[in-house]
């Protein structure tokens, strides 16, 4: 499993997804060295800060998580020819993976907080545990920290390229607040969200992965950049059909989440247009998750979990489709197995 890189992380509920495992197996000791040397250099990261931030941001980074995004840093460095052969060269790319990895976790330290969740990776969220003070500034401290870790990288199209995800990660939390409790939300403007709020973080692994290596040309930063653009996508659109459908045990998150905080999903949106009554039903009146369980099963009674995810799946695939076939050391068929654990993660 992906937490099994790290040497003393908890493990998510998560974590285990087969396909991630598979990629670990199949990747080579280079991948997990350096799956390995940044679960350790995030631990350090967030255990320097001292108390009581750290506290919290280091639970944050230890209590696990699939690491799925600096996979994806560290496989797109090595579809492009991997970083220069020196310690400067794996540093380098090590950091790049921590500093994505730690703007995500600040995310969800602040999301969170926004969407008053009780669960994140299978532990009392930081807010429920410590308070909104608490979690705004732990979310604060790991932003800073991941900027930090990437300028000692001294390249300012890196940094570009996460502050650009991070501006779309708070423009996608934004238009998510603005639709919150809406009686429409088009299917477009739904997929816009998605796009700033996971989308944009996926690709930006990608771009910078390919920026500390060796043989990185724009195509390539561009083509790994938009496949992982999709899958951030389908996660996203998958993310919210979990919401739904649970359970809690294998989210590490309480199902209806997202309704229960106004948040108007692709499964919702769908199931309105099949269902009158769930199209005239206001959700600002849920009361508690025992009601928000029950709009959960009327909604996968519509059947619009399976198109929600259907419409998912096309979009893995068109980023499978379009990957180029062709990369160093067999990592493009690596890459197809991330996209593959993205679907998984749903089934
Ligand atoms: C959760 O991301 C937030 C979304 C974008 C849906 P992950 O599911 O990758 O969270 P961890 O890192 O594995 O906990
Ligand atoms: C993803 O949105 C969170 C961010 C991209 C910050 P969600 O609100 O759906 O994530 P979860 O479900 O809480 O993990
Ligand atoms: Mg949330
Ligand atoms: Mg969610």
């Amino acid at each position: 499993m992906m937490g099994a890189v790290g040497s003393t992380a908890a493990i998510g509920p998560e974590a285990g997804v087969d396909g991630l495992d598979a990629i670990m197996r199949r990747g080579g000791d280079g991948l997990r060295e350096r799956m390995a040397r940044t679960e350790l250099h995030l631990e350090r990261v967030t255990a320097q800060a001292g108390a009581p931030l750290a506290t919290h941001a280091n639970a944050t980074i230890v209590a696990g998580g699939k690491r799925l995004r600096p996979l994806l840093v560290v496989l797109a460095a090595e579809s492009a020819g991997g970083p220069p052969e020196t310690d400067d060269g794996e540093e380098r790319l090590v950091r790049a993976a921590v500093a994505v990895e730690l703007v995500h976790s600040a995310t969800l330290v602040h999301d969170d907080l926004i969407d008053g969740a009780q669960l994140r990776r299978g532990h009392p969220t930081v807010a429920t545990v410590a308070g909104r003070q608490v979690a705004i500034a732990t979310g604060d401290l790991l932003f800073s920290r991941a900027f930090a870790e990437l300028a000692l990288n001294d390249d300012a199209s890196q940094l570009s390229a996460l502050s650009d995800a991070s501006s779309a990660l708070a423009a996608g939390e934004l238009l998510q607040r603005e639709d919150a409790y809406a009686a429409h939300v088009a299917v477009e403007r739904y997929l816009r969200r998605c796009e700033l709020k996971t989308a944009a973080l996926f690709e930006a692994a990608c771009r910078l992965g390919a920026l500390t290596a060796i043989e990185a040309s724009a195509a390539l930063a561009d083509a790994l950049g938009a496949f992982a653009r999709r899958i951030g996508l389908a996660f996203q659109m998958l993310d919210d059909v979990l919401d739904v459908s649970g359970p809690v045990e294998r989210t590490g998150k309480a199902r209806g989440t997202d309704l229960l905080d106004g948040t108007v999903t692709l499964p919702f949106i769908l199931a309105r247009e099949r269902d009158p009554e769930l199209a005239t039903l206001d959700i600002a009146r849920l009361r508690g998750p025992r009601q928000a369980e029950e709009l959960c099963e009327r909604i996968a009674a519509t059947g619009a979990l399976d198109e929600a995810r259907e419409r998912a799946l096309a979009v893995v695939a068109k980023a499978k489709a379009a990957l180029p076939t062709v990369l160093p050391d067999g990592r493009a068929a690596l890459l197809d197995l991330v996209a593959d654990s993205v679907v998984e993660r749903y089934r």
